[in-house]
């Protein structure tokens, strides 16, 4: 059993992360300033795995507040989630994603280092590849990033590589992940974008659910087998699952790893459609539209990697994460009632 400090832990990904945790008996400590989720989802946590993650509100670029956390704390590890993430966003406020993605690493780094705990499991994204010249994309891709959200993950990707080349005794994994969709089996958390998604899943989950009235698809003339983007989604919580075996996994050994979180599956918009349709049982309006700018038109993992090297896998399939993200999004307008009821 392990202390882990997972910074961002109350977002999407990081508090299925901790579920995971939890079941595999470790302890994690959120540190989170909630610029994008709620302090809520600590209840949510406890209701689902009976135990409450201790939390530390503070900004991940508060040096004082990481100080006193791992030393408080006893950490053992950290899982850095906590960054700004939206594409579109990043190219309106590119300081700002600098500040947090950028700035944030480095004051975790320093504060680590400080404390002399040196394993490290970073988020990073397929963004990092750019447009991939074939499919499926290997680590060893060339790398590039055609927006400042990607360009900080490609910076922290580097940071990492030069502290690893560098220093001795640290034990890092870079997590590549693709397009991650679904909700905990529980449906007490998932994925709850402020306004309306810009990624397709929620965004189709809220056409499902009559809060939106279509689904634009952005464009049907690009070189895939139906002629609209394909990726790879993989469920939240076997990317969550792939935290555990990267910490595993550095525990072990010591340096740098690098893998893709994806399924090596392909699934197209229009697919996705479909199979939330047969998840919900409701019929998803969508019309075609315009390409959108800079969007790529395929990208889907080679996962094997993962596998050979950390003994991951993803099990879980698109229907599934279908399912789990309708379930979420049913139980999230009465869950924002709960929630406003608990805050007052
Ligand atoms: P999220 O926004 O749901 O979670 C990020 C968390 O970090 C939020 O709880 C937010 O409040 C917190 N945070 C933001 N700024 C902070 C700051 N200055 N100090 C402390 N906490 C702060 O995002 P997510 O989807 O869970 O993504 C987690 C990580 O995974 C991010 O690093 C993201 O870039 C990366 N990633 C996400 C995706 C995706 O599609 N969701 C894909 C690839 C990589
Ligand atoms: C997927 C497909 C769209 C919305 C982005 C970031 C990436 C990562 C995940 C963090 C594309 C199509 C979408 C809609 C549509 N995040 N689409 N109608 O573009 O793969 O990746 O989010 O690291 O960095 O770039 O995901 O969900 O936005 O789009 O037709 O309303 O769905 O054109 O083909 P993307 P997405």
């Amino acid at each position: 059993m392990a202390n882990i400090l997972v910074t961002g832990g109350a977002g999407y990904i990081g508090a299925h992360t901790c579920v995971a945790l939890m079941n595999a008996g470790h302890n994690p400590v959120i540190l989170d300033n909630f610029h994008n989720s709620s302090p809520q989802v600590l209840d949510r946590l406890e209701r689902i795995t009976g135990q409450r993650p201790v939390l530390v509100q503070a900004d991940i670029r508060d040096r004082l507040a990481l100080d006193c956390a791992l030393e408080a704390h006893r950490i053992d590890a950290v899982i850095h989630f906590a960054a700004l993430k939206a594409v579109g966003e990043s190219a309106e406020i590119p300081v700002d994603y600098y500040s947090v993605n950028i700035g944030g690493l480095l004051t975790l780094i320093e504060a680590m280092t400080s404390a002399n705990i040196r394993k490290l499991v970073f988020s990073s994204s397929a963004n990092v590849y750019g447009e991939p010249a074939s499919v499926p994309v290997r680590e060893d891709f060339p790398l590039s990033a055609g927006n400042p959200y990607g360009r900080t993950k490609l910076m922290g990707e580097m940071i990492l590589g030069d502290l690893a080349a560098t220093q001795t005794g640290w034990h890092i994994a870079r997590l590549r992940y693709f397009n991650p969709l679904g909700a905990h089996e529980s449906g007490l958390i998932g994925e709850a974008p402020n306004g309306i998604p810009s990624n397709i899943g929620p965004y189709v989950a809220k056409v499902a659910a009559r809060e939106l009235p279509e689904v634009s698809v952005f464009g049907d003339d690009y070189d895939t087998p139906d002629g609209t983007g394909v990726r790879d989604f993989i469920h939240v919580m076997d990317l969550a699952e792939g935290h555990i075996a990267a910490l595993d996994g550095i525990w072990a050994a010591p340096g740098l790893t690098t893998v893709n979180l994806g399924t090596g599956k392909g699934c197209s918009v229009l697919e996705l459609i479909h199979a939330f349709e047969a998840q919900s049982g409701r019929r998803i309006p969508y019309r075609i539209a315009p390409r959108r700018p800079a969007d790529i038109a395929q990208s889907y993992a080679d996962p094997s990697l993962a596998e050979k090297l950390l003994g991951w896998k993803a099990s879980r399939s698109l229907a599934d994460m279908c399912r789990d993200t309708w379930r979420w999004q049913m139980n999230s307008s009465a869950a924002g009632e709960e929630d406003r009821a608990l805050t007052g």
